[in-house]
C-alpha cells in the first residue's frame, strides 16, 4: 500500500483519500495514485546513489504530470519513442535530462529526438547506428545498449540480459566491442557511455554486481574513453504481504564496490553510473478500486467478478503475476475467492485464491494494491471497455491526471 494508507473502520485511507469517496467520485474502475509515495521513492534513490544520475523509466508510468514530479526531485526521463517524447516535452520534461531508449526506433523516433534536443540516445542496433550517424549532426551523444549475458533469474518475458534475444549487442559475440568502435568513426556522433538492462522484476544485487563486473571488463579492452555506465533498472517491488522491498542501500554498496574495485584492477577511470528506475518508484504508489459486478458460484471456486480486468491489468495474463484484494467499506468472515475480469477470456483473473467476506456481492468496492507501474501503460481498450483514470491524491485532495476515456474517444479514430 501506499505509505501512510491506513483504515478507517472499513475504509481506506489513501493519501488522505478515503476510497469509498474516490469511488463515488470518479467512478470505477479508478487508477489511484499517492504522490507522496512516488516522490519519496524517487527521493530515495538519489539517497542512496548520490553521485549517480537517476533516470526514471517512464514506461512504467507515462504521465506527464508525474513527470513534473520527476523533473522537480531532480530525477532524469528514459523515453523509448516519438510519443514518449512528445508526452515529456508537453510536460516541459527539459530535453537535455531526457534519454531516448528503446531496443528498435523508428526515424520517427530518432527524428523526434533529434528535433526535440534529447540528450543521449541510446543505440541497439548496427542499422540504427547507420541510420542516426545520417539523420544527427552536431555530435549526438549515444550510449550503447549491450548485452551482458547475465541471468535477472526473472520472468522470462522480462528478462534481457541473456545471450540470444533481441536486445542490445552482445559483449560474448564481440559485438559490443565492434559496435563502439563503429560509433565512434561517425563524425556526428559522440559515444557518451555504456549502457544494459538485464531485466525487470530483479531480486538478487549479485546479478547487478557481475553485470557491471563484465561491463568494466568490455571498457578496459575496448581501449576507448567511457565516461557514463547505465545499469539499466529492474529493481523488485514487492507485490504480496511478506515480499521484501528492493534492498537499495545494498544494491549501493555493493554495486559501487565492484565498480570501484574492477576499474582499478584495470586502470580505466570510474565512469559515472546511471539507474533507469522505474516499477520500483511507482508500483507501490497506485491502488486500482473495481466495483464488483457479480459473484459466480463454480463447482470448487467462488468467482468474483469486477467491472475491470486484463484491459486494464494484463500482467497476470502476461506474466503470471499475483495480487493482492481487500474488500473496502465493511469486513465480514473470510472466505476464498478468485478475482476475475470482464473480458471475454477465461485468462482474464486478476487474482486467484485471495481472501474476501464470504458474503462478497455485487456493488462491492475491491481496492488492488500495487498497480502503480506497468498498469496505465499496459491498459487496452479490449472489448472496447473504456480505460480508466490515473487520479493523483495528496494530503486529501485528489485531482485526476489522466481522465477515464469516454466512448468518443473510441470512436474518434474509426473510419
Ligand atoms: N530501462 C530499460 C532499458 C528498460 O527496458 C526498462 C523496462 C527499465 C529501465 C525499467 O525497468 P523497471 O525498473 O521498471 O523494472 N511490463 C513488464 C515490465 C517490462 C519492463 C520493460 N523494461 C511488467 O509489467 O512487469
Amino acid at each position: 500500500w501506499p505509505d501512510g494508507t491506513r483504515l478507517d473502520g472499513a475504509d481506506l485511507v489513501i493519501g488522505g483519500v478515503p476510497a469509498t469517496q474516490l469511488a463515488a467520485r470518479f467512478g470505477t474502475p479508478c487508477q489511484v495514485l499517492d504522490e507522496r509515495t512516488v516522490r519519496s521513492r524517487a527521493r530515495a534513490f538519489l539517497r542512496a546513489l548520490p553521485d549517480a544520475e537517476v533516470v526514471f523509466a517512464d514506461k512504467s508510468l507515462p504521465c506527464p504530470e508525474v513527470y513534473r514530479w520527476m523533473a522537480a526531485e531532480g530525477l532524469s526521463l528514459d523515453v523509448s519513442s516519438a510519443g514518449e517524447v512528445a508526452l515529456a516535452r508537453a510536460a516541459g520534461f527539459p530535453a537535455w535530462r531526457i534519454v531516448l531508449h528503446g531496443n528498435v526506433k523508428t526515424s520517427e523516433d530518432l527524428k523526434a529526438a533529434l528535433e526535440h534536443g534529447v540528450s543521449r540516445i541510446v543505440v541497439d542496433s548496427f542499422d540504427e547506428i547507420a541510420q542516426l550517424g545520417s539523420l544527427a549532426r552536431h555530435g549526438q551523444e549515444v550510449m550503447i545498449r549491450v548485452t551482458p549475458g547475465v541471468d535477472a533469474h526473472t520472468h522470462a518475458a522480462i528478462a534481457t540480459g541473456v545471450e540470444d534475444q533481441k536486445f542490445g549487442f552482445s559483449l560474448a559475440s564481440g559485438a559490443a566491442l565492434e559496435e563502439i568502435l563503429r560509433v565512434v568513426e561517425q563524425p556526428s556522433l559522440r559515444l557518451a557511455g555504456l549502457h544494459c538492462h538485464i531485466g525487470s522484476q530483479v531480486r538478487h544485487v549479485a546479478s547487478y554486481e557481475e553485470t557491471v563486473r563484465r561491463m568494466v571488463g568490455l571498457i578496459a579492452s575496448c581501449g576507448v574513453r567511457i565516461e557514463q555506465l547505465d545499469r539499466g533498472g529492474g529493481f523488485c517491488a514487492p507485490y504480496l504481504p511478506g515480499e521484501s522491498s528492493f534492498d537499495l542501500f545494498g544494491f549501493s554498496q555493493r554495486v559501487l564496490g565492484v565498480l570501484h574495485y574492477e576499474c582499478a584492477v584495470h586502470r580505466v577511470p570510474v565512469p559515472r553510473l546511471l539507474v533507469e528506475p522505474g516499477r520500483s518508484i511507482v508500483a507501490n504508489a497506485g491502488v486500482t478500486l473495481y466495483r464488483v459486478c457479480a459473484v459466480k458460484r463454480g463447482v470448487t471456486r467462488t468467482f468474483v467478478a469486477v467491472d475491470g480486468g486484463m484491459s486494464d491489468n494484463p500482467r497476470p495474463a502476461l506474466y503470471g503475476a499475483k495480487y493482492a484484494v481487500r474488500l473496502v467499506g465493511r469486513g465480514g468472515k473470510l472466505r476464498s475467492a478468485t478475482v476475475v475480469g470482464r473480458h471475454c477470456e477465461a485468462g482474464d483473473v486478476l487474482a486467484e485464491d485471495v481472501l474476501l467476506p464470504s458474503d462478497v456481492h455485487s456493488g462491492d468496492l475491491l481496492a488492488v494494491p500495487v498497480t502503480g507501474a506497468y498498469h496505465h501503460a499496459l491498459a487496452s481498450n479490449y472489448n472496447q471497455v473504456c480505460r480508466p483514470p490515473v487520479v493523483a491524491v495528496r494530503d486529501g485532495v485528489a485531482r485526476p491526471i489522466a481522465r477515464r476515456e469516454t466512448e468518443e474517444d473510441l470512436l474518434r479514430r474509426h473510419v
